[in-house]
């Protein structure tokens, strides 16, 4: 089955940050997850080329448009291998195949009668290149984003037909009440809908850096329906020798909540349009703060995921982002709390589990797994896990699910220490117990330690992999989280797979 997800795709105009990082990361488990289910993923990623903030950044700095983004955009294309993101392609709006589609594409919404010339007055943010309506300005007609002064624009722009979709939408949200999720976010933007819809600009004049309107040459498309497309155009582009077109319609969205108008209001309106399909699903993240505040550009609180991950190690960041932090909510992030999550859950309880799991069979069983039952408390806590799991992922509960599998992690500890195996090794050997009882708890620990890592394998996806091969057992295929689907014969050396000393030095930012 076609699966695709993308990531919102980045504003060029300066550097990747760890909030960028964190919607990578989300799309990254999301394409990771479904490859083990068998789909065929198309996971796209990307950056926003044109608009007013590149041409004014670029203004700036005395550079064009086109010599900014092309110093920039390697810089977010080169953030996907630091981030483990498995990525199938990268998009960039100034790709001219980019462009000719979202020409092609709009015309045909203008065919389909959609599209009106007229005169735009209102309020303008430059930063978040938005019109805003009357609800969304904030005191003395500034940002509520950005906390700068509103701009008022009038001039002459090409118009999307959005309240056409009025009725249309308000049935969309309620046939699919959970096709935007969290469902804050989703009753947020169906109160912006009950609002009552006005049509919004679709070219800009007063600019040029952008897709030119092929039928009005002095207009360029605004920047969102621009950028808005490349979850449509990259389809035909992003897989060399296929066209995705249809096969991998519609995709999953992962986007911020900043964005939530765009994605979930603007873009299926627009879908409707030209008589497609809306996404499968909207899945909202909040924003990571730092001391309280937003991290982003603007502000300069920024945290270097790359400092963080070159000290961590990328798993470490993946895992320790999603698991702070829950999907959907505002949460603080720290270096303090990163080594914190580093020490206490991924190499004592995690790494820990694993490592002591495999040394015990080597040590009482010559590396060889015995064959035995598993533990029947064991096998019930992992029945149906794969399941659940897989249900949460759907629904966008990114960090829940890994909660569920955690909970698990948790339970193996409390395994070990309850059949205190080295009492059993003790016993076996003064013939006070029969070989059986530890054969039972050493493989229900390996089975279980290799259910583990097919589980995690999203989240942790180098770890994983590790520990998978140091099982001999290096398939990923989600069937594999079924416990006694899979058992090792034998089990191999495993190094620590999150050390101790790599959370020692102290804070690089
Ligand atoms: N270019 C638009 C998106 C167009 S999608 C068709 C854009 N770009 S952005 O670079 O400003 O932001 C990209 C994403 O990063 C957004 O989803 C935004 O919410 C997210 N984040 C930026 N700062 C963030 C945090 N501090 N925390 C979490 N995510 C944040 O918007």
């Amino acid at each position: 089955m076609g699966y695709s997800v993308t990531t919102p795709i980045f504003y060029v105009n300066a550097a990747p940050h760890l909030g960028h990082a964190y919607s990578t990361i989300v799309a990254d488990v999301l394409a990771r997850h479904h490859r083990q289910r068998g789909d065929d993923v198309f996971f796209l990623t990307g950056t926003d080329e044109h608009g007013e903030p590149v041409a004014n950044v670029a203004a700036e700095r005395g550079i064009t448009p086109q010599e900014l983004v092309d110093e920039n955009a390697p810089r977010f294309e080169a953030m996907g291998p630091v981030l483990e993101s498995s990525n199938d392609f990268f998009v960039r709006t100034s790709d001219p195949r980019h462009k000719t589609a979202v020409q092609e594409f709009l015309t045909q919404v203008k065919d389909n009668g959609y599209v009106y010339e007229g005169q735009y007055e209102g309020w303008y943010c430059p930063k978040c290149a938005d019109f805003k309506t009357d609800q969304e300005i904030a005191e003395g007609n500034t940002c509520p984003i950005h906390g700068i002064a509103l701009i008022r624009e009038s001039e002459n722009n090409w118009f999307f037909k959005l309240s056409a979709f009025q009725e249309q939408l308000e049935q969309l949200y309620a046939d699919r009440p959970d096709w935007v999720v969290p469902q804050s976010r989703r009753n947020e933007a169906l109160a912006f809908i009950k609002g009552g819809l006005q049509d919004v600009s679709l070219s800009r004049n007063a600019i040029t850096w952008g897709v030119e309107v092929p039928w009005d040459p002095e207009h360029v498309f605004y920047v969102w329906w621009d950028a808005l497309l490349n979850y449509r155009t990259a389809l035909k582009f992003g897989r060399e020798g296929s066209d995705l077109t249809e096969s991998h319609w519609p995709p999953t969205h992962v986007i911020g909540k900043d964005i939530l108008k765009f994605h979930t209001i603007y873009w299926p309106a627009l879908l409707m349009a030209a008589g497609l399909e809306v996404p499968k699903r909207v899945m909202v993240g909040g924003f990571l703060l730092v001391d309280g505040a937003k991290m982003s550009k603007s502000k300069g609180n920024v945290l270097d995921p790359f400092a963080a991950i070159e000290q961590f190690g990328a798993d470490a960041v993946r895992f320790y982002l999603l698991r702070e932090v829950a999907f959907g909510q505002d949460g603080s992030v720290s270096f303090e709390g990163l080594k914190l999550r580093y020490e206490s859950e991924l190499a004592n309880d995690f790494g820990n589990l694993a490592s002591r799991s495999l040394a015990m069979v080597r040590r009482y069983r010559d590396g060889r797994v015995p064959d035995a039952a598993l533990d029947p408390e064991i096998a019930a806590a992992f029945d149906g896990l794969g399941d659940a799991v897989a249900r949460q992922l759907d629904e966008g509960q990114i960090s829940q699910a890994l909660e569920t599998i955690w909970e698990r992690v948790r339970r193996l500890n409390r395994f070990v220490e309850e059949r205190a195996p080295w009492t059993l090794a003790k016993a076996e050997k003064n013939d006070a117990a029969s070989p059986e009882a530890l054969d039972v708890v050493l493989h229900t620990l390996v089975e279980g330690v290799r259910a583990l890592g097919v589980l995690l394998h999203p989240w942790l996806p180098t770890s994983t992999e590790t520990l998978l091969d140091a099982l001999g057992c290096p398939d990923l295929a989600w069937s594999g989280t079924t416990l006694g689907s899979g058992t090792p014969t034998t089990v191999g050396e495993l190094a620590p797979l999150f050390p101790k000393d790599r959370a020692e030095s102290s804070a690089t930012a």
